[in-house]
């Protein structure tokens, strides 16, 4: 962020919860401000606007997000018959949150929402824990084992019995160092058979179009080298060994619009709507 940039968000003077750090953006307020919150500040829309410079419909994008993970989470609450949700890096509470979504098909689905952002754990967690089935922890996902051994966790989901593992938008955070695969080995390991994972992941089309690739490419440099400092596209072949000895879901591994869509398109699709892929596996 240029000095100008500090400036002006010092000059608006936002009100700060405690122990929330607005010096630099933050991955749940940035994502925020595109869903069209107000859980966000100046140092967030910094970065928001420097993906609007180059992709001025991404908001749209983030809400077809929202949708691909109602489509997502309402199969699996209904013909798969899952009944617990343990939803990493859930972010701010937005339209549709994934316990609205299980509960209107089970009203006893189980929801546990995870983030390591306090602005989440400030404002969100009344919202998300609306009722006896659905909760918040701040916990680290980086940290498997003892994300699954958590109070929270270990107290709401029967971790014995099959459940919803959802990682969505969230690995793409994570640096290569931080090594994304071991962790996400880790949770498959630790699921029961019977269980799903759901991913959705920044891809980099390399070996399929040039051009978007092009595009993936400027947006991960725009966010890595923002004040928030993450934002990996990934492989076909990366983002594939996330789910790596699932049975994948018809039909794979996709772009999120390909993803069961529900009718004709309304308008064309952007670049940053081919820039992900998603997919839910089933654990043998
Ligand atoms: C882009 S948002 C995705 C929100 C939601 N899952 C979705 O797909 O709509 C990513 C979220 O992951 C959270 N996150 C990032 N790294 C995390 C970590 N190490 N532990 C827990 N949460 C994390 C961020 O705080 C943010 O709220």
């Amino acid at each position: 962020m240029s000095s100008e940039e500090l400036k002006r968000a010092a000059a608006q003077g936002e009100a700060t919860p405690k122990g929330i750090d607005t010096s630099t953006a933050s991955v749940a307020r940035v994502y925020d401000a595109l869903l069209g919150g107000k859980d966000n500040y100046e140092v967030d829309r910094v970065v928001y606007r420097s993906v609007l410079e180059s992709s001025p419909e991404a908001p749209r994008t983030a809400q077809a997000i929202r949708q691909w993970l109602v489509r997502v989470v309402r199969w699996l609450a209904g013909p798969a018959g899952m009944d617990q949700f343990l939803d990493l890096g859930s972010g701010l509470p937005t339209v549709e949150n994934t316990h609205e979504v299980a509960q209107r098909v089970n009203p006893e689905a189980r929801v546990v929402y995870i983030d390591n952002d306090p602005i989440v754990g400030a404002h969100g967690r009344a919202l998300l824990e609306e009722n006896d089935y659905t909760h918040f922890a701040e916990a680290d996902l980086t940290r498997p084992s003892e994300l699954l051994q958590h109070p929270v966790v270990t107290q709401h989901l029967d971790l014995e019995r099959p459940y919803v593992l959802m990682q969505c938008n969230t690995l793409h955070h994570l640096m290569d160092e931080e090594n994304p695969y071991e962790i996400m080995r880790s949770y498959l390991d630790a699921l029961p058979s019977g269980s799903y994972a759901a991913l959705c992941h920044f891809w980099d089309p390399a070996e399929e179009d040039a051009e978007l690739s092009e595009f993936a490419k400027d947006m991960e440099a725009r966010l890595t080298e923002s004040s928030m400092g993450s934002g990996r596209f990934r492989t076909r072949k990366q983002i594939e060994s996330y789910l790596e000895g699932l049975e994948l879901v018809e039909p794979g591994l996709v772009m999120l619009h390909e993803w069961w869509p529900e009718g004709p398109r309304l308008s064309p699709l952007t670049n940053m709507d081919q820039v992900f892929l998603s997919g839910v596996g089933r654990k043998p």
